[in-house]
């Protein structure tokens, strides 16, 4: 094990959160995850942000956010949200400052877990056609991590698992 932070990246629904909580508290590092740190920073939810600002400004605040955490926190875990490969300014501060792993999930599973999910802006209309349509999309755009893990057929104690046979 190193020094650098650990990233997790994916879409939503993957199981960042819920992994990475679970990892910093097995390694003893803080947990730091992106959009929870911006919506303690404006006192306000992503999707009240989304809704006044659009995903633009939500996409610069995202990226400033992500370049303060990584130089200046201690080696952490560090969540981040689903778009935040969407900028090859933020693929390569995480690369270069990180150890990533990429959570997967098959668009049903993704579906399956994001089903009564409100806090979310870009699923908003039909479910299973908007994740189908953002998976397309960011094809490719996680695959710059070190390491990747299909999370549709593991508990959560078996990715952390392989997640910490791997660091
Ligand atoms: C987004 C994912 C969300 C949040 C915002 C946009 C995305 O985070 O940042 O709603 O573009 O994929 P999670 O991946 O933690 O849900």
């Amino acid at each position: 094990m190193n020094k650098r932070h650990i990233l997790l990246i994916g879409l939503m629904g993957t199981g960042k959160t819920t992994v990475g909580k679970r990892l910093a508290r097995v390694l003893e590092r803080p947990w730091i995850d992106t959009d929870q740190f911006l919506e303690g920073k404006w006192g306000y939810s992503i999707a009240d942000y989304f809704a006044k600002y659009g995903e633009e400004a939500f996409r610069d605040e995202e990226t400033a956010v992500l370049q303060t955490l990584l130089t200046d926190s201690p080696p952490s875990v560090i969540t981040t949200g689903g778009g935040i490969v969407l900028r090859e300014v933020n693929r390569e501060r995480m690369k270069k400052h990180g150890f990533v792993i990429h959570l997967d999930a098959d668009p049903q599973t993704i579906a399956k877990r994001l089903k009564n999910d409100q806090t979310r802006p870009l699923l908003q209309g039909d479910l299973h056609n908007r994740i189908k349509q953002i998976y397309r999309e960011r094809q490719g755009k996680y695959d710059f991590a070190d390491l990747r893990i299909d999370t549709s057929r593991l508990t959560v104690d078996e990715v952390l698992k392989e997640i910490l046979a791997n660091v």
